[in-house]
């Protein structure tokens, strides 16, 4: 790690300690106050090109990006730029505004540097976003703010599972015109059934609606569909899912996204353990790598590897086992922006 990134991160652990305080240490209520004032940050910055790479023929100016969630609404969409990430997946969101579960609904797990959220796809709707972005210039391909922006797409609540590709299907028509890439999200664990879309025959019908609605609207350069899948799926099931993947004409995988096993949660945060929803950050990490690992082995698809990556090394690891790009979510709440600027410096000295 060079000196400024060292002295990046001892910052940061300085505003940590004041900010994992505020609000009498309610995670969402912090989490909310830094989109408030993110949101006002200026446009303008471009992202630092180190390592810069081209997937699904989308050039990103390097390979680590932001996750979906941190971001849901796109409210502070110019900012991630600033902190030297790559790309931003913004959402999730779903076709309806939806308020999510019952607050509290975070919980950091501080000693084992994991956090546990049941959050329920609280966003203001596909719609917004749409109106969020063009008002801040973007459209698609044009990196208006300074990286590539992909976008997450979930199932309303109230929709039925019958009726989820519908859904999808409106949010991918109205989110086209701005996305660099198309997440499907089906693998949160806090909307009741939406893990059971990733079994093969529903996926098979899900991805396949979604990719020709997707060359349906741009035949010549239709927006690349990735699919996010979940590190508790395994064996057969995990085979299966693939196998679909591999026959349709997704663009890429994400994986992963959080666990329900509560594996790897220190004692001191155990108190937590029974707190319904995933678990991410540390504990994750080890679940992560080795799903990468054998997605990676089944697949030819770019991979943007993402789970528990909490240091440059952990970073490291992923793309050795890999994947082409890295997002993170709990690594950089904890440790802030010089793990961004730590994992490319890995990759590239600066
Ligand atoms: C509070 C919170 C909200 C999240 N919301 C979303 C979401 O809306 N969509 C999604 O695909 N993943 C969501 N995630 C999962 C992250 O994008 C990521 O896949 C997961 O946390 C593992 O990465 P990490 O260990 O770096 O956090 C959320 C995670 C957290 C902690």
């Amino acid at each position: 790690m060079s000196l400024s990134t060292w002295a990046l991160r001892a910052g940061y652990r300085g505003l940590r300690a004041g900010m994992f305080r505020y609000a009498g240490g309610d995670a969402e209520r912090v989490h909310e106050a830094m989109i408030s004032l993110l949101a006002k940050a200026p446009a303008g910055a471009r992202g630092r090109v180190a390592d810069p790479i081209t997937v699904a023929g989308i050039r990103f100016p390097n390979r680590v990006g932001l996750a979906a969630g941190l971001d849901k609404d796109g409210l502070a969409a110019q900012a991630w730029a600033r902190f030297g990430f790559g790309f931003a997946e913004l959402g999730t969101v779903t076709v309806l505004a939806q308020p999510g579960n019952p607050k509290p609904r975070v919980f950091r797990a501080m000693s084992s540097e994991g956090i546990i959220n049941r959050m329920g796809f609280n966003n203001r709707g596909a719609a917004e976003l749409a109106e969020t972005l063009r008002a801040k210039g973007v459209a698609r391909g044009n990196q208006a703010l300074g990286i590539p922006l992909g976008i997450s797409i979930g199932k309303s609540k109230v929709t039925e599972l019958e009726a989820a590709t519908q859904d999808y299907l409106t949010s991918l028509r109205l989110l086209a015109p701005y996305a660099d890439y198309v997440a499907v999200n089906v693998s949160s664990p806090n909307t009741p059934g939406l893990r059971s879309l990733q079994a093969a025959g529903e996926l098979a019908e899900l991805l396949g609606a979604l990719t020709g609605e997707a060359a349906a609207l741009s035949a010549r350069r239709p927006v690349p569909v990735f699919v996010k899948l979940a590190p508790d799926l395994e064996g057969t099931d995990l085979r299966e899912t693939v196998a679909v993947i591999n026959d349709s004409r997704v663009a890429g995988v994400i994986a992963t996204n959080t666990t329900l096993s509560r594996h790897g949660l220190l004692p001191a945060d155990r108190h937590l353990a029974d707190e319904a929803g995933g678990l991410s950050g540390r504990p994750l990490t080890a679940r992560a790598l080795s799903f990468v690992e054998r997605l990676a082995a089944t697949t030819q698809l770019p991979v943007m590897g993402v789970g528990g990556i909490m240091s440059p090394a952990d970073g490291a690891r992923m793309f050795d086992a890999g994947a082409s790009l890295l997002q993170l979510y709990t690594g950089f709440i904890y440790e802030g922006p010089a793990l961004v600027r730590g994992i490319q410096e890995l990759r590239r000295p600066l």
